[in-house]
């Protein structure tokens, strides 16, 4: 612990204890400013507020920096799996090859669904945006799993997690079935992660799926890069639904319904909206002037982070995907790629963007693989939602089982009308 920090609030002098990260900056602890000063402090949108202490992810915005469990993006996404990632993340270590071979039967024996979830799939329409579809379904399992939703037992949570885990992709393949109106896919339990998502999405059963083995890598690398990012809007949502103690489903249902949203998990898809709209490199000088208006609502997709304000570091993996993704499946000029690299080039040496640090994030790049691996749009904030939900999962535990854990419940500057007497209907 560093020296307090004396501040002074009209007479008073109050010490805020300062705490000391493992890495990063040191936060003011002002958990007694209110009781002894009897003011809040004010930071909409939580730009210089620590919500939380957490043990798993790091990032250095300025540097490019992101962490899992201390080890760089860069490392896992190259030599490791989803999986082991999803095990690091939960349990704080890279798991031994036993430790390994054993979650991944334990998550791979967990991926078919209660039967009747596929027919409270009949109730949506046909055309419901697949997000849709996730987040009542998600929430849904909490009724067909209901011997795992007691946040209180360690067992429970621990089988409310595997489930979720394995069951999400199965779900999200779901989604996107129903969408197209195509049967449901069984899991197959002897294809990794990412080649049973492939599989249950694009297998029909008049014909054989092989799984290409690039593009299952290229998944399982989208995957790992989206696995977690500390206290982001989606996560932090998880952390307040489950510090009033709800039910892991229903929580994690909340961090996707946040997570659609175009300004965090919805960007891949506004990203490749917008790139297709631009659609030649010579219409890009008008977007980016439109991006610069101040008058325009409009931005530049897919560029842009709270935190980053530097390359975003899964946005440099992501580019190196696209490009194996691209030349395995032999597309020689793909008109998105070539408008999204001149974009890039532009607008990083642009003054407007350079000042203010807007650098591409991962959503950049992410939409061109995932339209190349054929997916549709609709789906991309889904496979988001698959990759983040074991981040969501690993944040939600560690908040149950924080022993000074309380529900969240922020305070506010009140700007409204001050007390006044109710007038009858007749004498307003
Ligand atoms: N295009 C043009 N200008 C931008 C952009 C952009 N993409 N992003 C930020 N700016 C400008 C803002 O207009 C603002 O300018 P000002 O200071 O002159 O008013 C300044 O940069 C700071 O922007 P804020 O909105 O205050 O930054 P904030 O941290 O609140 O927003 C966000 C971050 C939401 C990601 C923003 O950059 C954005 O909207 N980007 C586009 C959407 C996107 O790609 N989201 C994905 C995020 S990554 C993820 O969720 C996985």
């Amino acid at each position: 612990m560093n020296a307090p920090v004396t501040i002074k609030i009209g007479e008073k002098s109050i010490d805020l204890p300062v705490k000391a990260g493992s890495v990063g900056p040191d936060v003011l602890d002002i958990g007694k400013l209110y009781a002894e000063a009897g003011v809040f402090t004010f930071d909409p949108g939580f730009t210089s507020t620590a919500s939380t202490e957490s043990k798993i992810t790091y990032i250095d915005g300025d540097a490019g920096v992101l962490l899992y469990r201390g080890y760089p993006i860069e490392q896992l996404a190259e030599h490791g799996d989803f999986l082991e990632t999803c095990y690091l993340l939960l349990n704080g270590d890279l798991p031994s090859a036993a430790q390994k071979a054993d979650f991944d039967y334990r998550v791979t024996r967990h991926t078919m669904v209660h039967e009747q979830m596929a027919r409270f799939f009949q109730g949506f329409r046909r055309d419901a945006h697949p997000m849709a579809v996730m987040v009542a379904s998600v929430g849904a399992l909490s009724a067909f799993y209901n011997d795992s939703t007691d946040v209180h037992d360690p067992h429970q949570r621990m089988v409310a997690s595997m489930r979720m885990i394995a069951k999400i992709p199965t779900i999200a393949a779901m989604a996107y079935k129903y969408n197209v109106g195509q049967p449901f896919v069984y899991p197959k339990n002897d294809l990794d992660y990412a080649s049973n998502f492939l599989r249950m999405c694009f297998a029909v059963p008049c014909e054989d799926y092989k799984v290409n083995p690039v593009l299952a890598r290229a998944l399982d690398r989208i995957f790992i890069l989206h696995a977690d990012h500390e206290q982001n809007a989606s996560t932090s949502t998880v952390r307040l639904a489950g510090s009033s103690g709800a039910n892991p489903f229903a929580c994690i249902a909340a961090g996707i319904a946040c997570l659609w949203g175009p300004a965090h998990g919805g960007a891949n898809e506004a990203a490749l909206k917008m790139l297709s709209e631009i659609g030649t490199p010579d219409r890009i000088p008008a977007f980016i002037a439109k991006a610069k208006d101040k008058n325009d609502p409009f931005r530049l997709m897919g560029f842009g982070h709270r935190v980053y304000k530097n390359y975003d570091p899964r946005a440099k993996i992501m580019q190196r995907t696209l490009q194996e993704v691209l030349s395995e499946l032999g597309v020689k000029d793909d008109p998105l790629f070539d408008v999204a690299l001149e974009l890039e080039r532009i607008a990083l040496s642009d003054p407007y963007f350079v000042e203010k640090k807007l650098y591409p994030n991962v959503d950049f790049y992410s939409g061109i693989i995932l339209k190349a691996m054929g997916f549709p749009t609709t789906m991309f904030t889904v496979l988001f939602a698959v990759a983040r939900t074991v981040g969501w999962i690993a944040q939600w535990r560690e908040m149950i089982e924080d022993p000074g854990q309380r529900i969240g419940r922020p305070r506010q500057l009140y700007t409204g009308a001050p007390r006044r007497d109710y007038v009858p209907l007749g004498k307003r």
